[in-house]
């Protein structure tokens, strides 16, 4: 269960959802059609330790990540969001925008992937032993990022805007945020304060991009909750209750957007919706809001 004070590394507690979903990336890259690809996820992957090498070498089949249902969407749901979150950030470089805030970056390794433009700036915000366990893992094995890389080691429950600030974030400049993997993580009112936080720091021109998710059924978080897997760890650390809908918040911050289902965008793409079983990618919506030029 959480606590409004938990804390974390990358192989605990919520922390752990950033190598969950890295490993993800690695195996779903695999996928020859695969629409998106991260080589860094598997970095992270093998430098975490021997069981999470097994699972990339496939000698542990029955890991949740390799399972025909849950496993297959969930790979197929990481590299959709990956795909998606890229071409945001390709489209707010392209409009000229210079300042990139990745929220609860995790084991996020665009700053290293991407093509960025001269003078990009990213500001990457986690827990301090996230970002370290990112750095030095990508230092050993030879990157450099592509950006001025900005790490801000903060809780996102804390102050974080004073923090953001004081590593060099100019408001008065146009912002490309990313909010990926992140709002299940805060309570609701503390999703809302987020919002508030990011509008009040975006100068017109501004854009968002989140990934957003509708709350699990009962049955299902019950069903879940039973086990003494990674499913019922899971279920434990999300806040699974009704939320702001993201593109109805900033709609009425004055704010312009649209919102895609997962399942949707993945057709858009030409892919088929993988798996059996119950579809928790069906839950997933994918947002992108931005302000008017002009402010508004
Ligand atoms: C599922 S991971 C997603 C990471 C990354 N955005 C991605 O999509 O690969 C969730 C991340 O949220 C971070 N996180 C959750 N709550 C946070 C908080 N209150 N403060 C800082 N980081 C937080 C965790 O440390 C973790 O890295």
């Amino acid at each position: 269960m959480r606590t409004d004070n938990d804390s974390w590394d990358i192989k605990t507690g919520v922390g752990s959802t950033a190598l969950f979903v890295a490993a993800a990336r690695a195996l779903g890259g695999r996928d020859p059609d695969a629409p998106a690809r991260d080589p860094f996820a598997e970095h992270f992957v093998r430098a975490a330790g021997p069981e999470w090498v097994d699972l990339l070498e496939g000698r542990t089949p029955e890991h949740p990540l390799l399972t025909p249902d849950f496993g297959a969407q969930f790979q197929q749901h990481q590299i959709g969001r990956t795909r998606y979150f890229d071409d945001f950030l390709a489209s707010a470089t392209a409009a000229g925008i210079r300042q990139i805030v990745i929220l609860a970056a995790g084991l996020d390794a665009r700053a290293y992937r991407l093509a960025w433009p001269d003078g990009t700036d990213i500001y990457e915000l986690d827990r301090p032993q996230v970002l370290a366990f990112k750095r030095e893992t990508l230092a050993a094995a030879g990157f450099t990022p592509g950006a001025r890389r900005h790490e801000v080691a903060v809780d996102l429950r804390e102050d974080w805007p004073k923090a953001l600030r004081e590593s060099g974030f100019d408001p008065s400049a146009p912002t490309a945020w990313l909010v990926e993997g992140l709002l299940i993580y805060l309570t609701p009112a503390a999703q809302d304060d987020l919002f508030t936080a990011i509008a009040a720091l975006s100068a017109p021109g501004s854009r968002v991009a989140v990934e957003q998710m509708d709350p699990l059924p009962a049955e299902a978080v019950a069903a879940m909750s039973e086990g003494d897997d990674a499913g019922s760890e899971w279920v434990n650390m999300i806040y699974n209750e009704p939320r702001t809908d993201t593109t109805a918040w900033f709609g009425a911050h004055g704010w312009t957007g649209e919102r895609v289902a997962l399942t949707d965008y993945l057709v858009r793409l030409g892919r088929t919706p993988v798996g059996a079983g119950p579809r928790q990618q069906s839950l997933i919506s994918l947002v992108t809001v931005a302000r008017t030029a002009t402010g508004s």
